[in-house]
């Protein structure tokens, strides 16, 4: 059988730790043959380590020596690369969150319908073994009332790479690690539409001097995005979800919280848990997991290659994450302005 060959653009911190290790543990199904770094020292080092022999430092000289993409840059350069990878005919593996704009999300998704070419996003949550229970339970929860998202770090700004710059990422604890909670609770509950989204976006802690931070010192004279935010979303079914997301943040400590109250039962993600009733009693259970694939980058990476080639459907719809990115949209425009 044919391989999938696959050309990595951006050659840094999730390339390295996620995505090359897994196709290359997934090389009987495909060969990581280019790799892309606007650093081109960076792409050459990179390259070296994994044996790949083609190598740029600019995107479009490797789309003919490829069948798809795996796109590892900055936010800000998702859509155009994806685009134009989709227009020369690939396959696009894109990071999170999907794009900088919802808008710029459905002109990727126009542009793989038209090319009839797999578009799928990184959002590896849904991945782990918890989602996956969490999913196949939500029989069991019914249609779902109240659902709460979590996701908050005490002091983790991360200090590498440019994460902090507003134009480059779009924005900060909510584009960068809320997106994942976002789009894991929003496919729980079966994407319902959204009717009415509101929050608040502070930057107030990482804009002092001298800050905590346990992921190493950053400049707060630069700091432009968000790094705390909190938000309420009402959807059309009548489900509501409390949602806040955090870099820095007084609290005791981090937490990463995602659970679900139906009309049948009700469910907690991580560790996964699922609360019914049953004769009068009420019952709570847990599950002792089988020996499997615990981490979620190998099935994630599967996933993508099996749509590829014809074989499986994509878990992750690209208008999915269309959804996670609108909401995002309306938390920023609604959200207030920064310090
Ligand atoms: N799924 C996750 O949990 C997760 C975790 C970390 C990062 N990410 C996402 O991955 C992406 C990259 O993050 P990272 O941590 O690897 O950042 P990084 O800074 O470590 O690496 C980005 C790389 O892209 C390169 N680059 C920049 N512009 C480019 C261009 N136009 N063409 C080719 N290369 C270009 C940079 O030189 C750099 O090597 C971001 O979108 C981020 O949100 C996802």
């Amino acid at each position: 059988m044919k391989k999938l060959r696959i050309g990595m653009i951006g050659a840094g911190g999730i390339a390295q730790a996620r995505h090359l290790p897994a196709f290359q543990k997934l090389n009987d199904l495909v060969e990581i043959h280019a790799i892309c770094d606007v650093n081109l020292d960076r792409a050459k080092e990179v390259a070296s380590t994994y044996q790949i022999p083609v190598v740029s430092n600019d995107y479009l000289d490797i789309f003919s020596e490829v069948d798809a993409v795996c796109i590892c840059t900055p936010n800000k350069f998702h859509a155009e690369i994806a685009i134009a990878a989709l227009e020369s005919g690939l396959h696009v593996f894109c990071e999170k969150p999907m794009a900088l704009t919802a808008k710029e999300c459905e002109a990727m998704i126009n542009a793989s319908k038209k090319q009839e070419k797999v578009l799928a996003i990184a959002y590896h949550y849904r991945f782990k073994r918890e989602a996956q229970a969490a999913k196949k339970s939500m029989s069991e929860v019914g249609t779902p009332l109240v659902v709460r998202v979590r996701a908050l770090r005490q002091r983790k700004v991360p200090s590498w790479g440019v994460f902090t710059n507003k134009e480059l990422q779009g924005g900060g604890s909510l584009i960068d690690w809320g997106c994942h909670f976002l789009d894991l609770a929003l496919w729980l509950i079966g994407n319902p539409t959204e009717t009415d989204v509101t929050g608040s976006i502070y930057n107030k802690l990482s804009k002092m001097p001298n800050q905590v931070n346990e992921w190493g010192a950053f400049n707060h004279e630069t700091f432009e995005v968000d790094d705390h935010v909190s938000a309420f979303i009402k959807f059309e079914n009548g489900t509501s979800m409390l949602f806040e997301t955090s870099w820095a943040a007084n609290i005791k400590k981090d937490e990463e919280h995602l659970s679900i109250s139906g009309v049948e039962g009700g469910l907690n993600v991580f560790p996964f848990e699922l609360y019914t009733t049953k004769d009068g009693m009420l019952l709570n259970s847990v599950p002792p997991w089988l020996p499997g694939e615990e981490q979620p980058d190998i099935p994630q990476a599967r996933n993508f290659i099996e749509a590829c080639l014809g074989r499986s459907e994509l878990v992750l719809k690209p208008e999915e994450a269309l959804q996670v990115s609108r909401i995002i949209d309306k938390i920023y425009e609604n959200g207030g302005s920064l310090s």
